[in-house]
């Protein structure tokens, strides 16, 4: 039986799905994988807890910790680094580590837990988006490829196989010709809606309503998560480029960059008549406006508004799904499409899991 310490870094939305499907299946891993896993170590954005014997932290504090009962997050210390604790956690047996957190500040627990021989998973794209410059950056990325200790299907598409669907293809000496997708569910839901003839800004607001959007709906609208995804997939393909080598078009005009989110909700109406412009003529060809990500070999990335026809898989898409176009020397005439929700705890969870299942082979 091969024991695995596992770190979880964030335990919001994803995170805690991620304990919750551990702690379900841990057993079942035991008799059909041969694989012993437990919790050792869990980080929040306020502080940390390391266990110390050696059977791991206990099934019914992490529950609690998850569900919130601790209230304050008690018997986690603000004082504990787990920058600091990695080498001896990592030093006692193979050990993975989830970055299920939001930002780049992870990016020293990713860098020194591989830099102690440990696994990464990650559904938190921005330590993979930093630039190349920094040191973190190439220390990620070396660690990525099939035989890598970092794995990152959950950043884009959530549990969807595209990541590793692009890996496989490169593996495999095909030679990708154009990468085209819708990976905003929050976009996808809101064009969704203008294409049925509702007003861009109250399309905005009830996908805010429904929880599609960031509490921030600019988060969605800027670009930046569809732009990071494009990153990940550019860099996945061997391409040493910036985010700010992508041309993103945002949907958030500059004036409202800086307002607060109701007065941005409120004034967003100077966007509709625009956005039904485009949306009339995208009809007229019979297309349909979507938000759109595309990659081509000598043109990079690009990420913003465009229209595709309604009789593709592409344009018939609707509300929040994702779709992922690989098309390449083997998939031409038809490419290879990957397409489901892009988002939800539980999905993007299991790719994570999944992740976890395939490096605790290799490690
Ligand atoms: N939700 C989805 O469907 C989905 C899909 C694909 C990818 N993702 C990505 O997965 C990540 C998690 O998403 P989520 O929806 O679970 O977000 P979330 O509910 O906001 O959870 C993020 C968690 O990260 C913690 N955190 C923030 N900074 C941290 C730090 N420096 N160290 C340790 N923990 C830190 C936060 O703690 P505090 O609450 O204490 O700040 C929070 O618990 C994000 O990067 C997101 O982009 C999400």
């Amino acid at each position: 039986m091969k024991r695995i310490s596992l770190v979880q870094v964030g335990f919001g939305t994803v995170g805690g799905a991620v304990i919750g499907q551990v702690l379900d299946q841990r057993e079942r891993w035991r008799t059909s994988l041969g694989i012993d896993v437990r919790f050792v170590a869990v980080a929040g954005s306020r502080g940390a807890a390391v266990a110390e014997g050696d059977d791991g932290l206990e099934e019914p504090w992490l529950q609690a910790l998850v569900h919130g009962r601790q209230t304050g997050e008690a018997g986690l210390n603000g004082e504990v680094s787990l920058v600091d604790a990695l080498p001896s956690i990592a030093g006692s047996g193979p050990t993975i580590v989830f970055d299920a957190a939001a930002g780049e500040a992870t990016a020293d627990i990713d860098e020194a837990a591989l830099k102690s021989g440990a696994g990464v998973v990650l559904s938190n794209k921005a330590p993979l988006a930093l630039p190349l410059a920094d040191p973190r950056s190439q220390v990620m990325w070396s660690h990525t490829g099939s035989r890598g200790r970092l794995m990152y299907e959950a950043t884009c598409g959530a549990g969807l196989p595209v990541i590793s669907t692009l890996q496989s293809l490169i593996d495999t000496g095909d030679e990708i010709l154009e990468i085209s997708g819708t990976v905003s569910g929050t976009l996808g839901a809101i064009f969704s809606s203008v294409a049925t003839g509702t007003p861009f800004s109250t399309a905005v607001r009830d996908a805010l309503a429904q929880g599609y959007t960031e509490p921030d709906p600019r988060d969605d609208l800027s670009g930046l998560d569809v732009a990071r995804k494009g990153l990940i997939l550019a860099r996945t393909m061997g391409q040493e480029m910036d985010l700010d080598d992508i041309d993103v078009t945002s949907l958030v005009p500059k004036e409202l960059a800086g307002v607060s989110v109701d007065e941005f909700l409120e004034r967003i109406e100077s966007e509709d008549h625009s956005i039904r412009l485009k949306s009339s003529d995208a009809i007229s060809a019979d297309g349909t406006l979507k938000y759109l990500l595309r990659w081509i070999p000598d043109g990079g990335v690009s990420v913003g508004l465009g229209t595709v026809p309604r009789e593709t898989v592409l344009g018939a898409l609707q509300g929040p799904e994702n779709i992922v176009s690989f098309r390449t020397r083997r998939y031409d005439q038809y490419p290879c499409v990957i397409s489901g929700p892009g988002a939800g705890a539980e999905v993007t969870a299991a790719g994570m899991v999944s992740d976890m299942l395939h490096l605790a082979q290799r490690l």
